[in-house]
């Protein structure tokens, strides 16, 4: 496996393997963090218990600390005023994890003889929810592993993982860019706005350079600009994302035979696929109009990764309802019913259009009864 990583992803692997990080399950108070764990309960209703997991990542310096394993630091932000020095006052940043796996006992699903679970990784921190920190954990590792003090992304402007980068700057101590696409707008929307405040300088790249944005040429430009940083692509999605996502599998500790999870850049679907044994299989929904493509990337990841594709995952186009960030009055009244059928408030761009893509398939006769899936809830 590590023969197919770059020098520096292969490095981190390492040091997560020997830290029994990678594939471990993270029950609350097991693992190999488990002395820097401290473990509460919520009284939130669930079925199963669950915990509230507080990480620390080692400092520079501290970085061979026993037990120092995963990264969670409350920033009091020196570094705005002082660029390259890591915070110096650290708290805990309480992360939710294993994330709630939820029973949802839906008519339409119980009438073909399925059983549905929600997989609330949307639950496990408000700034760092769901496949954002499943995705960015291994990269913050990585990137303190080569003492990198600035973190650089790419993103639209609504984007999630934007935000997400920005806020695993401001709690993990990176200088974090986020390079947007297209032009400046202001005011700045919502979402750049929190990625702003949370200290992420932001940059904007021409559209046509944008499609190019991870070829060497962009990249070596953008070091010219701004001097080292860690890179982590758009999306998120690179090997480390697939080990974090991978991890989550592990968690669930119900027999099911399909997870299901939305998608934009694949990272997501790549990663959960690598955890799944036997004849369980995962099935991705497109948010994107055309998704086809993320059969290519979703197969490219998992040959970086592994040196193989697998083959216990598909990809459903037929629910992007007109494309990214697009919607229907059919899928507003979904999302508005499941909300006050289940409790649960759908994401509109990515969850929604998966659930609406379950229950659409389910309604078809397009899962066997008797199947057990899971909704992973990505944000
Ligand atoms: C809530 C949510 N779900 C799913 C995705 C898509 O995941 P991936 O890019 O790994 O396919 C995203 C994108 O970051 C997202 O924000």
């Amino acid at each position: 496996m590590l023969a197919l990583l770059t020098k520096g992803e292969a490095h981190a692997l390492v040091r997560l393997e020997r830290d029994g990080l990678i594939g471990a399950r993270t029950e609350p108070g097991e693992g190999p963090d488990r002395k820097v764990s401290r473990i509460t309960r919520r009284g939130i209703a669930r079925p199963q218990a669950e915990g509230i997991r507080h990480l620390s990542v080692p400092a520079p310096g501290q970085r061979d600390r026993p037990g120092h394993v995963c990264a969670a630091a409350e920033s009091h932000r020196t570094r705005a005023s002082a660029p390259g020095l890591y915070p110096q006052n650290v708290t805990n940043l309480a992360l939710h994890l294993p994330s709630p796996l939820v029973p949802i006992r839906d008519d339409r699903m119980v009438s073909r003889g399925l059983r549905l679970y929600l997989k609330r990784d949307d639950l496990i921190h408000s700034e760092l929810p769901g496949n954002k920190w499943r995705k960015l954990k291994h990269n913050i590792v990585a990137a303190r592993e080569r003492n990198a003090t600035t973190m650089l992304t790419f993103g639209g402007a609504y984007s999630n993982h934007i935000r997400a980068t920005a806020a695993a700057g401001h709690y993990f101590g990176f200088a974090t860019i986020g390079v947007i696409r297209g032009e400046e707008h202001l005011p700045l929307n919502d979402s750049l706005a929190y990625a702003e405040s949370r200290g992420m300088k932001l940059v904007y790249m021409d559209r046509a350079t944008y499609r190019a944005k991870h070829s060497p040429a962009v990249v070596a430009n953008l070091r010219e600009r701004f001097g080292d940083f860690y890179l982590v692509p758009e999306g998120g999605s690179n090997v480390l994302a697939t080990v974090g996502c991978r991890e989550l599998v592990a968690e669930i500790d119900v027999d099911f035979d399909l997870i299901c999870c939305p998608c934009g850049t694949g990272g997501t679907l790549a990663g959960v696929s690598m955890g799944l044994a036997g004849k369980q299989r995962a099935m991705g929904f497109s948010a994107l109009k055309g998704g086809a493509f993320l059969t290519d990337e979703v197969s490219a990841l998992q040959r970086r990764s592994l040196g193989a594709v697998l083959e216990n995952w598909t990809i459903e186009c037929g629910f992007h309802f007109g494309g990214f960030a697009r919607g229907a009055p059919e899928l507003d009244e979904f999302i508005k019913s499941f909300g006050n059928e289940h409790g649960v408030a759908l994401e509109r761009i990515y969850v929604a259009k998966m659930m609406f893509g379950i229950v659409a398939l389910a309604e078809r006769g397009a899962f066997a009864p008797d199947t057990t899936i899971i909704a992973l809830i990505t944000g």
